[in-house]
């Protein structure tokens, strides 16, 4: 892991050093939305090397995260020659992560992997854990990241700068999945105080304090880092230490964020983001109902609860939602969240370490709940209706 301003300069001879002298091509995927510069550095990079670069655009939606891209890619690789050992090379989003992430990992049954991530989501979250996947298109729509494999990237570069072009929509999405990792990392014996510190610094983060937000994505990438190796193959289903606990805020989120007309901003910007909701901002509307559910639930106290909504505003994500559909409706599309199990609904919910809650108690710990009160959940709903 490299982070930091301007380690893109240093791709080639991180690159290098991951493959060995053997390898003379590498496969550049990279988002054209991120900068022309920060493309630039990368390619010059990998050329002083002695790479020579193979470059294919990968558009960063939803319906391109696709089988066809990735025929695309392979196939491109597979018409240049390109040997087992060439490595390919994610810069963009976490679309482009994911894409070419499956891409290097069935290439000749796979080629090596070097992410460069340029959305803080992707920094913190999509690089790190070696999960790759495309959407599979069907008669109900598309359904992410359905295709896929585990494939861990020989390095990830981390950098900073290249968050200057990021819109701050996505910015903020980013910033909500770093609320998650606070309310949880205690839980896995890292990073005790993210919650507070993230926090207390969310106006330097929105202004792009490079340094702030160096050690931002130090911190959670520590946190995704130490959850994965907590439970690498997903297996410990609900227990303390499980990775389901990142889920938190997301079988909310993943009810809503599709939900056709339901908006947390109505500025003529929208217009240019897709869909009504970014994945992050759902997730942060979602941490919200997650935590009037415990609270109800007396997991945590009304003034935690309190804490995590205006965190969330701060953000500039509205934490009540208009237009939303009645309870029975978002519920039912909670319970076809993947988390469910055997019919039930699983809640990943923040709670203190001590019981009952008390408000001196920091927020760091979340918890799985089974079958949560029926009555919990709509005082969760309730809490994000406009
Ligand atoms: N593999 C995993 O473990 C994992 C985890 C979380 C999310 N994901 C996946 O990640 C995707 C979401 O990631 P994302 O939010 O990064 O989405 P994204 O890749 O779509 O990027 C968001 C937007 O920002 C643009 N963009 C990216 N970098 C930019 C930059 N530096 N400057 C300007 N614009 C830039 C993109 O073109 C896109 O419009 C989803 O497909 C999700 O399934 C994967
Ligand atoms: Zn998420």
């Amino acid at each position: 892991l490299h982070i930091g301003r301007g380690v893109l300069a240093a791709l080639g001879s991180v690159v290098r050093e991951a493959v060995g002298d053997g390898p003379m091509r590498v496969m550049l995927a990279a988002d054209p939305n991120v900068s022309a510069g920060a493309i630039a550095t990368a390619t010059l990079s990998l050329e002083a090397a002695g790479f020579e670069v193979i470059a294919e655009d990968v558009r960063a939606t939803e319906a391109d995260k696709s089988l066809q891209s990735a025929e695309r890619l392979l196939r491109r690789l597979a018409s240049e020659r390109a040997e087992r050992g060439d490595p390919v090379i994610a810069l963009g989003g976490g679309v482009t992560g994911d894409l070419a992430g499956f891409v290097a990992s069935t290439y000749r049954r796979g080629a090596p992997l070097v992410q460069c991530p340029t959305t803080l989501l992707a920094m913190v979250d999509a690089s790190i854990g070696g999960k790759t996947a495309v959407n599979l298109p069907t008669d109900e729509g598309l359904i992410k990241n359905t295709v896929g494999s585990f494939h861990h990237p020989r390095a990830v570069l981390l950098d900073v700068e290249t968050l200057a072009s990021l819109p701050t929509r996505h910015l903020s999405a980013g910033l909500a999945e770093c609320l998650k990792h606070g309310l949880l990392s205690a839980g896995f014996g890292v990073e005790s105080n993210l919650f507070a510190w993230t926090c207390a610094h969310l106006e330097r983060f929105l202004e792009l304090d490079l340094s702030y937000l160096i050690e931002l994505v130090a911190r959670n990438a520590r946190v995704k880092a130490a959850v994965v190796n907590a439970d690498p193959d997903e297996t410990a289903a609900g227990g303390q230490r499980s990775r389901a606990l990142l889920n938190l805020g997301h079988t909310f989120a993943h009810a809503i964020e599709t939900l056709e007309g339901v908006s947390p901003r109505n500025t003529p910007e929208d217009a240019a983001f897709g869909a009504p909701l970014v994945h992050g901002e759902a997730v942060a509307v979602g941490l919200v109902a997650a935590a009037n559910v415990a609270a109800h639930l007396e997991l945590v106290t009304p003034e935690h609860a309190a804490t995590i909504r205006e965190a969330v505003e701060s953000l500039g994500v509205c934490s009540r939602l208009e237009g939303l559909p009645a309870d029975e409706v978002l519920l039912g599309r909670m319970m076809h969240d993947k988390k469910v199990s055997g019919g039930r609904l699983r809640l990943v919910l923040p709670c203190t370490s001590v019981k009952p809650a008390s408000v001196d108690a920091p927020l760091g710990v979340s918890m799985v709940v089974r079958d949560p009160p029926r009555e919990a959940v709509s005082a969760g709903l309730a809490a994000i209706r406009a």
